[in-house]
């Protein structure tokens, strides 16, 4: 069973695997980098422990609007492309959709009543952009306006300070139909709405996020057909999505810098392919963060093309180089406009494959060995990505980071108890926070995390066949129950993550 407190002495099982094992699970890259010179350094000077997260370390958890909402069409609001996707035969998983979801628009005072209850100090909502402009541009919905108002007053009343992505993939519908992100008039669509929410909102939100990860909502919607609207298009078409999608963050960062009431902090919510290097060798190290950073194919989460053009103002020279004449028309200006000033990295951080040093010296994707562990999703849990992928990003960008997402989807029940025992997600986060606190401690500025996710919800594609909660939903009559996993982060946040960092000597061995 999990403690809670952390009240209780920590445990130290020695690990028993042999060295080898134990490297590719690549479990301390920190001690992977093994020159003569680090050595002597590290023999100086101890690596800093963190016994708690730093203060004003802001811990959170998230949702989505079309993943928890429900009301598809209540007070006004128009259809989104997840609308019409989801009533395609076999799109969805056994053809459900978010029609209900969590009944969230009707339940939403409970719903900050059980956050407030779990002490979360921040919660990460999307606003759904056809509620509160039904076409996409033009009328505006009063009524779906009136509901995040009184969300997040709600939230503020709580004291939780909400955190707000503007498209989180429910694009309206009509603007699908006038091409969506293939338009460039998306940027000026995207800019008037986004001026519309801080507006309206930006007396009471502070931190913003224009885009919720275009690489999936692009890859996942344009190329793969997977996720709404479901095309298939050519690789040279996503580019030019993905070139719009771009300005149409940079516009919306332009209005957000210049429309809200409170000083606006904006960020990114980027996802990306995770690296994590195969050995504890310095070269496996040194390859993985290559192979992050590089445009090495032609799939659609390299994680240099979409930042790089964000915040250094270019898109990478690799990537140019390989998609040539598929790469997009970039008119003057564009890259000025692409290149806003952001405040914070924002990164959803899941899972990763392992990388090592290949025979011609470039780095080399290898699979995790047999058995190794995955969760219900079929992602290998990987915690060293929250030490790793903040450093990296860190480096190369120089901003702040935060972790928009993390989580696990577990198949998680009420027990004959009437609990929900969840020790492997307790267990999952465990680890995963104490990478962030070693990343921390190594002086990567880190400034928060969120839980992906506060409510099991609408999973996309997948349906409800995923619970990532921290709170259990029956989906027949919308009765939530706090997991475990639930009322063991309360005690994270009320310890500041003392509780995680008591144990100062974990198994890290993975099986
Ligand atoms: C992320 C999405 C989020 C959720 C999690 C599991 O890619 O942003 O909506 O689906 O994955």
């Amino acid at each position: 069973m999990p403690s809670f407190g952390g009240t209780r002495a920590p445990v130290y099982v020695r690990p028993r695997m042999s060295i080898r094992r134990r490297q590719f699970l690549g479990w301390s890259a920190a001690a992977a980098v093994s020159s003569a010179a680090m050595k002597r350094a590290r023999a100086a000077r101890p690596p800093a422990r963190l016994t708690e997260f730093p203060k004003g370390f802001v811990w959170g958890a998230a949702a989505a609007s079309y993943q928890i909402e429900g009301a598809p069409a209540a007070d006004g609001k128009g259809p989104s492309i997840w609308d019409m996707f989801c009533k395609k035969p076999g799109a969805i998983w056994k053809d459900q959709s978010g029609d209900v979801a969590c009944d969230h628009y009707h339940r939403w005072k409970e719903d900050v009543a059980i956050m407030k209850s779990l002490g979360l100090p921040a919660y990460r909502l999307s606003i759904s952009w056809p509620r509160v402009i039904p076409e996409g541009t033009g009328a505006v919905n009063a009524k779906g306006l009136d509901f995040y108002d009184r969300l997040i007053d709600e939230l503020g009343a709580a004291g939780i300070t909400p955190w707000v992505t503007l498209y989180h993939w429910d694009l309206p519908l009509a603007l699908y139909h006038r091409g969506g992100w293939l338009n460039r008039d998306v940027g000026g669509w995207f800019a008037d709405y986004a001026t519309l929410m801080a507006k309206r909102l930006g007396d009471r939100v502070k931190h913003w996020m224009p885009l919720n990860e275009p690489q999936v909502f692009l890859g996942a919607g344009l190329v793969q057909g997977r996720h709404a609207p479901g095309d298939k298009l050519r690789f040279a078409e996503f580019l030019l999505a993905a070139h719009n999608t771009l300005l149409a963050h940079g516009r919306a960062v332009q209005a957000l810098r210049v429309t809200p009431k409170l000083p606006a902090r904006i960020g990114t919510a980027q996802a990306g392919y995770n690296y994590v290097p195969a050995t504890d060798a310095a070269v496996d190290l040194a390859a993985a963060k290559a192979r992050y950073f590089a445009t090495a194919d032609d799939s659609y989460k390299q994680n240099a093309y979409w930042m790089d053009p964000l915040i250094l103002g270019r898109y990478p020279d690799d990537a140019v180089k390989l998609y040539g004449a598929s790469m997009p028309a970039i008119r003057a200006g564009d890259m000025e406009t692409i290149k806003q000033r952001l405040d914070f990295i924002g990164a959803t951080l899941y899972s990763a494959d392992p990388v090592r040093r290949g025979k011609d010296g470039k780095p080399e994707v290898v699979p995790w060995p047999a058995g190794y562990p995955i969760t219900g999703f079929e992602w290998a849990v990987a915690p060293s990505i929250l030490r790793l992928i903040p450093t990296w990003l860190h480096e190369r960008y120089k901003l702040p980071i935060v972790i928009v997402e993390n989580g696990l989807s577990v198949r998680d029940w009420v027990a004959a108890d009437g609990g929900v025992h969840d020790p492997d997600r307790i267990d999952f986060m465990a680890r995963y926070l104490r990478e962030l606190a070693a990343a921390i401690a190594a002086g990567v500025p880190i400034e928060g995390y969120f839980h992906w996710s506060i409510l099991d919800n609408f999973e996309w594609a997948e349906g409800y066949k995923h619970r990532f909660g921290l709170v259990l939903v029956n989906y027949e009559t919308q009765a939530r129950t706090i997991k475990d996993s639930g009322k063991w982060y309360r005690e994270v946040i009320a310890s500041n993550g003392r509780n995680v960092l008591a144990v100062t000597a974990p198994d890290r061995r993975m099986y």
